[in-house]
């Protein structure tokens, strides 16, 4: 990519910069092989570096799930709480939400505190809200006839859980910057419902899942046989439908399903793709991955989310400008508070640079120049044309490799479903649902995301698949998990 703007040593700098953050054609290549390998694995034995959790949503919804009930969706920094009533018609609901904002202290402190926060807002959401209901909806743009009477409660946890029933899940490990001691290795709904009970809260926590199998049981109430739910945001994550019979390990747990009709059903499975290339193998790693990872609290551990998700897009950013000041190839030198401080930029300076259309021959739009200097405490007489140049050639440098891994690991896992492929039209699609703010509100991410996959699975394939924007989905999807638990196909 031509930045004309730039003085000759930058040029070199950033040359190198593009070369550390490049995702080539063979890359590709060996990244889907590499995640072919570790799903196998995964799906084999527990304990893999691919945690590929089972999630006990069977075929997903069929678009007449009916009833009232509440989620909570705890993420990276909010948690929201809705009251979602399920019509029964494809897509069709309700919802009042409310969402609040996590203290960062919490993240870190004793999980019963973390709980009892969230208890006391699901508390306060309902001396707000009590029974009443809101807007019209209609998903995506599908649910049993069965009324919930009580308080059922679908809780979306964007962690690692290993399953043992749609209500019981016990946290593997915690991410995102969450550290809560007293629940790794416990039954997270179980450390709710502890201090919903403690607040006399009548809520029952009825289904546990992942925000991707939210993601995917949500667009299934609209389009039932949704392939595959994603997020892309703080975290980065996919769930998929595999074939029970396929997923070895769970038939040692339920050997009464071998060799039955049951075997070939599909059950949602919580990739944890986060994780995928901890060891390194397969993924290119650079000098700025290895600096963000050596100061992670979780080091050695979500090695690919660490490179796409938008928690750390910001900070890749921060560590590469950071070194070019060092090197005095940028703002003069002069190092500010703001970009020693780790964390300090999110995604959105990143997609608002990258996003920008302003001719490169022009530097920066002045609103996305003030936008980062403000944000990098800049001083006005450090910051050359040059130098906003070479900021946006390493911006695009970091979003480019994130979305192109991003599409890669799409497309092995479609390609992991190449009996689906092979049966799906272009009338008669399949559905993948995306939520998360780097699908929803970074263009060029998108674009660079679906380029890949394109080019990986090719023109005709792609023209088989509905990508929507499964918004609301961790909501809408809880809402249906607790309103399909009493319904599962029995095993
Ligand atoms: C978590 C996943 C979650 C993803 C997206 C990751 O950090 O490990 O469970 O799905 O973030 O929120």
């Amino acid at each position: 990519m031509e930045f004309p703007l730039l003085l000759s040593i930058q040029r070199q700098a950033l040359d190198r910069i593009q070369q550390e953050f490049a995702i080539g054609p063979d890359n590709v290549q060996t990244i889907i092989r590499g995640m072919h390998r570790s799903m196998e694995q995964g799906l084999a034995k527990p304990g893999q570096t691919l945690a590929m959790l089972p999630s006990f949503i069977v075929n997903g919804a069929d678009g007449i799930e009916k009833g009232k009930c509440l989620a909570l969706d705890l993420g990276g920094t909010n948690f929201r709480v809705c009251q979602i009533n399920l019509k029964g018609v494809p897509g069709e609901y309700r919802m009042v939400q409310k969402k609040y904002l996590i203290p960062q202290t919490l993240k870190t402190a004793p999980a019963t505190e973390l709980f009892g926060f969230i208890a006391d807002g699901i508390h306060d959401f309902l001396r707000e809200n009590g029974e009443n209901d809101a807007e019209e909806h209609t998903f995506g743009s599908s649910t049993k006839g069965k009324n919930v009477r009580t308080i059922s409660l679908g809780f979306t946890f964007s962690f690692p859980v290993r399953q043992k029933a749609l209500n019981h899940g016990e946290l593997t490990q915690w991410n995102k910057g969450f550290t809560c001691s007293g629940a790794v290795g416990h039954n997270v709904p179980d450390l709710l419902q502890r201090a919903l009970q403690a607040r006399n809260i009548n809520a029952e926590v009825t289904a546990l899942l992942n925000d991707t199998v939210g993601a995917l049981t949500a667009c299934s109430y609209r389009y039932p046989g949704t392939l595959l739910g994603v997020i892309l945001g703080t975290g980065s994550n996919v769930a998929y439908m595999e074939k029970i019979s396929r997923i070895p390990k769970f038939l040692e747990e339920q050997p009464h399903l071998l060799n039955t009709p049951a075997a070939e059903q599909d059950m949602g499975i919580n990739m944890e793709w986060g994780s995928f290339d901890n060891e390194g193998d397969v993924v290119p790693s650079n000098q700025y991955d290895q600096l963000l990872d050596d100061n992670s609290p979780n080091q050695k551990n979500q090695m690919f989310e660490k490179r796409i998700s938008g928690l750390y897009l910001g900070e890749l950013f921060r560590l590469v400008i950071l070194d070019l000041i060092r090197r005095q190839l940028l703002f003069s030198g002069k190092v500010t508070t703001a970009l020693e401080t780790p964390y300090l930029l999110d995604s959105s300076l990143v997609s608002a640079i990258v996003d920008d259309s302003t001719p490169k021959a022009q530097g920066l739009h002045p609103k996305v120049r003030v936008k980062l200097i403000t944000q990098l405490e800049l001083d006005e007489n450090n910051v050359s044309d040059a130098d906003l140049s070479l900021a946006r050639g390493v911006a695009c440098a970091i979003a480019t490799r994130s979305a192109r891994l991003a599409g890669t690991g799409l497309s092995a896992v479609l390609l992991r479903r190449q009996d689906r492929l092979a049966v799906a039209t272009p009338d008669d699609p399949i559905t993948i649902g995306i939520d998360g703010s780097l699908y929803e509100h970074f263009t060029t991410f998108r674009e660079v995301m679906i380029q890949t996959l394109t080019s990986v699975i090719g023109e005709e394939n792609f023209a088989k698949l509905r990508i929507v924007l499964a918004k609301d989905g961790s909501g809408v999807g809880a809402a249906v998990a607790a309103t399909m638990n009493s319904e599962l196909p029995t095993l």
